[in-house]
């Protein structure tokens, strides 16, 4: 039985289905060491985007801290732990791993044990290559992954960079990185720090990293210069300036609330600016005016 065959009786009991055909995975890391930034809000409500142009959408919660699974009003996983499935501790069926939200996102929550992955993981042959791994088994049953990365240069973080790199195979999974940022200076620092990080790795592990680009978030220009200059910066950066987001209250109501603001604020400028990021990522998905 191929992946695609066993991947779709798995999830028969939480997935529509599809036609049948092998589509090509789509995998985004939304990653920056920086804390802050807005990785997870970004995490969310591109996945809820996505879904709304009809993807099967799984975010996956990659950082300890567990934001993504809280932001979704979602309990933290117990028995069935993406922690101990990467571990080789736990042999269920993939779904088990897997919620559904009630705007319809497929969700993988944080667990306690994830505090101690990375620790774990060092122990490993293979190490940056295991979140990998496993996302391979999702082949044919989700259209794309979001991948909320945790604030720090680490293991996990190395995990989720190689998981959304760029594949020769062009049935395989496809990954893009999309870095969150904010309109600050030391967000600059971070993005080179972010970048040395990249090279580093596409250097010692032969990889290729295709970076989409910059996601400005929770930009407010009454800051005054020291915001405008920097989205300047970000501006002429070699980097595509992907989107960018004002500071504006439906992000933190829709968390305060369990949910996207796709649900919460649905004609707000910002759902539409996700919108459109969705077609700076996926032209495919661009929605023609
Ligand atoms: N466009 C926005 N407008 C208003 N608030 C925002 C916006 N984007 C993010 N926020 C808020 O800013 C805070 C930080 O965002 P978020 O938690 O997504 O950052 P992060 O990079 O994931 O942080 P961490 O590094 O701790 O994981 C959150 O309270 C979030 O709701
Ligand atoms: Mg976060």
């Amino acid at each position: 039985m191929d992946a695609h065959t066993r991947n779709r009786g798995v999830f028969t009991s939480v997935w529509a289905g599809t036609e049948g055909k092998v589509r090509p995975v789509r995998i985004y890391a939304i990653a920056n060491q920086k804390g802050g930034v807005g990785k997870t809000a970004d995490t969310v409500n591109l996945s809820a985007a996505l879904s709304a142009r009809g993807r099967n959408v799984l975010a996956l919660d990659w950082d300890p801290q567990g934001h993504l699974t809280e932001a979704l009003g979602i309990e933290p996983a117990e028995d069935a732990t993406l922690a101990k499935a990467l571990l080789g501790k736990w042999s269920g069926e993939l779904g088990e791993l897997v919620r559904r939200t009630a705007g319809g996102l497929f969700v993988i929550p944080t667990s306690d044990e994830m505090f101690l992955l990375e620790t774990d993981l060092h122990a490993l042959r293979m190490r940056e290559w295991i979140l990998s791994k496993f996302l391979d088994n999702l082949v044919g049953v989700f259209d794309d992954v979001v991948i909320d990365c945790p604030p720090s240069l680490g293991l996990l973080n190395d995990n989720a960079l190689v998981a959304a790199r760029r594949r020769k195979d062009d049935e395989g999974p496809q990954g893009r990185i999309v870095i969150p940022v904010q309109a600050e200076d030391s967000s600059l620092r971070a993005l080179r720090l972010f970048l040395r990080q990249v090279a580093t790795l596409q250097e010692e592990l032969k990889i290729e990293l295709d970076i989409a680009g910059l996601v400005v978030n929770m930009y407010d220009g009454r800051k005054g210069r020291i915001a405008t200059s920097t989205l300047e910066a970000f501006e002429k950066h070699p980097l595509d300036l992907l989107a960018v987001f004002k500071d504006k209250k439906e992000v933190r109501e829709a968390w305060r609330l369990r949910t996207t603001v796709f649900e919460h604020a649905p004609e707000s400028e910002t759902t539409e600016g996700f919108r459109a990021l969705v077609g700076r990522l996926d032209p495919e998905l661009a929605v023609v005016a």
